[in-house]
């Protein structure tokens, strides 16, 4: 890791994530805490996280995302932790949580898709409007974590990729809004990355290639070091990086058919076969 992410992570006293628990979540904690010294981490999900080192200082405030009372409740908490033991540095609040769900909608059924726009998105909102005053209060960065998906129609993960799609864009906004306040954000996408998430998405197997996948501390590192470069949007591999350009050029209506064949050939043949 560079010297700029280690002075980068010098200015933070505290950080908030959510879905810290598992994937990319973990990754994250444990790479910064790898490299940040004293830091005070706070982190948002239903399962308390298991396997971070013994010596972190951290507070698990169980939250489910999908529930605004418990987002509400979990800001609280958050507000209180760090205030006693989160320093007067810097806050990095990263929204990570986040699922999604493979079929033609509204599979598995309607409430999912509601759901998955509850914590991809409402939850973001929400959490980032309460920790905003402290954040401007002590200065510090909003990590999005968003997908190769925000970048195009995305048939057989329908609302997830327009979840993220709305995360992108809304992180962008957002950096703009924030300009002067000492706040900034950074989007992350990931593409196809191994953890839990395909799993509950309900794939069989991950719809890429071997040579696309990338590991989450491969995508928790390439977000410090966008982190520690003041970006405002990283897309997390080469290989990804041309993909969602090439499918940023393409008009939305060529995008989605295209998408809904590599779709299809990825993985819903299997699907539609049963
Ligand atoms: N894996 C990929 O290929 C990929 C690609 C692009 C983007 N992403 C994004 O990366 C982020 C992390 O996903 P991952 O790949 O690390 O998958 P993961 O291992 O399944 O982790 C998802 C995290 O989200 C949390 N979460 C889910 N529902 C929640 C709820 N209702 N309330 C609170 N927390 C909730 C989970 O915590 P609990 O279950 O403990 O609540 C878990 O820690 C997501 O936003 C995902 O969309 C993933």
């Amino acid at each position: 890791m560079s010297e700029s992410l280690a002075s980068a992570l010098d200015r933070i006293s505290a950080v908030v994530i959510t879905g810290g628990s598992s994937g990319i979540g973990e990754s994250l904690i444990k790479a910064i805490s790898k490299i940040g010294e004293n830091l005070f981490y706070c982190n948002l999900s239903r399962t308390k996280p298991l396997g971070l080192p013994a010596d972190l200082r951290w507070a698990h405030i169980p939250c489910d995302l999908e529930e605004a009372e418990q987002v509400a409740a979990g800001a609280r908490s958050v507000l209180a932790e760090i205030a006693e033991n989160g320093g007067s540095g810097q806050v990095l609040l990263i929204n990570n949580s986040g699922f999604g769900s493979y079929g033609p909608f509204p599979d598995p059924d309607l409430g999912h898709q509601l759901a998955m726009m509850e914590v991809n998105m409402k939850a973001v909102v929400h959490l980032t409007g309460l920790l905003l005053p402290v954040l401007k209060e002590r200065g510090g960065v909003i990590m999005n974590i968003a997908s190769t998906a925000s970048f195009q129609p995305t048939p057989y993960l329908t609302t997830y990729g327009a979840t993220k799609a709305f995360l992108l864009n809304w992180s962008l906004a957002l950096n703009e809004d924030l300009k002067g306040t000492g706040v900034r954000t950074l989007a992350v996408c990931p593409g196809p990355t191994t953890s839990n998430f395909f799993k509950r998405a309900g794939f069989a197997e991950p719809p890429a290639d071997q040579h696309l996948k990338q590991s989450s501390e491969e995508v928790a590192e390439i977000s410090l070091r966008a982190l520690a470069g003041g970006r405002t949007v990283v897309v997390c591999g080469w290989k990804n990086l041309l993909m969602s350009t090439a499918a940023s050029l393409l008009p939305k209506r060529f995008s989605a058919p295209v998408a809904a064949f590599f779709l299809r050939r990825a993985r819903l043949d299997k699907f539609l076969e049963q």
